[in-house]
């Protein structure tokens, strides 16, 4: 099926545009700026999701009334400090992490934005912690480990309730969905599979967004 449209493939955001509309919509505060911007400042790789995604991320949960969300990949706390936001007082955040010092940071970043009661960082590969996490949860944010997602997907389909939400970050995995690696093929498995479960789309983000409401 080709897609009708004559701008598939190519895109009116510029950087100034993005800028713009990021500052416009999705300004960070002291907290959200620190775990944005600390990755770089000490050596780690800046990859978290950007503001817009963000800022996505806060709306979603906040239209499905979420108190319990899993994240997969943490990096400083940045989506975390985001998706946080959407929770109530009593709302409960888990994120995984595997890299002892990125747990550090997002912990600290955590803390400097106010929500260690929300937001727990456990330690350790997802695919160990998971079946760890007992559910339900309202919804699942995956943003690591992209050979795998298949799997975090099928948890997802476990555990998220009817009406909760899954998200999968990077789903045209770097412009590489369709190649012939086995990672490629997980990611194609995750989309295929997801909607099994959820009634899906995939959002064009600039990686793509793939989101799933559980049937
Ligand atoms: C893309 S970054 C997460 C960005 C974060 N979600 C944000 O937007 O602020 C991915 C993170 O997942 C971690 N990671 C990679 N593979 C993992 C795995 N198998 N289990 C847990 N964490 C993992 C990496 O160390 C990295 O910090």
């Amino acid at each position: 099926m080709a897609d009708n449209s004559s701008r598939a493939g190519s895109s009116y955001m510029s950087r100034e545009v993005l800028d713009w509309t990021n500052q416009t919509h999705a300004p960070h505060d002291s907290g959200l700026a620190a775990a944005f911007d600390t990755p770089a400042a000490t050596g780690i790789p800046a990859i978290m999701v950007g503001a817009s995604e963000g800022k996505l991320l806060t709306m979603l949960l906040k239209l499905v009334g979420a108190r319990t969300v899993v994240e997969i990949g943490t990096l400083a706390g940045y989506s975390a400090i985001r998706m946080a936001r959407a929770l109530p007082a009593d709302g409960t955040l888990i994120t995984i992490e595997f890299d002892a010092k990125h747990a550090a940071l997002a912990r600290d970043n955590i803390e400097k934005a106010g929500m260690a009661k929300v937001i727990r960082v456990e330690e350790g590969r997802a695919l160990e912690v998971l079946p760890r996490i007992a559910g339900p949860v309202d919804a699942v944010f995956i943003d690591a480990d992209k050979g795998n997602y298949d799997h975090y997907g099928r948890w997802a389909a476990k555990n998220v309730r009817q009406g909760g939400l899954l998200l999968g970050d990077n789903s045209f995995y770097f412009g590489k969905l369709l190649g012939d690696s086995n990672e490629a093929a997980a990611m194609r498995r995750f989309h295929e599979e997801a909607r099994e479960a959820f009634d899906t789309v995939n959002i064009p983000t600039p990686d793509g967004l793939l989101l799933g409401v559980r049937r």
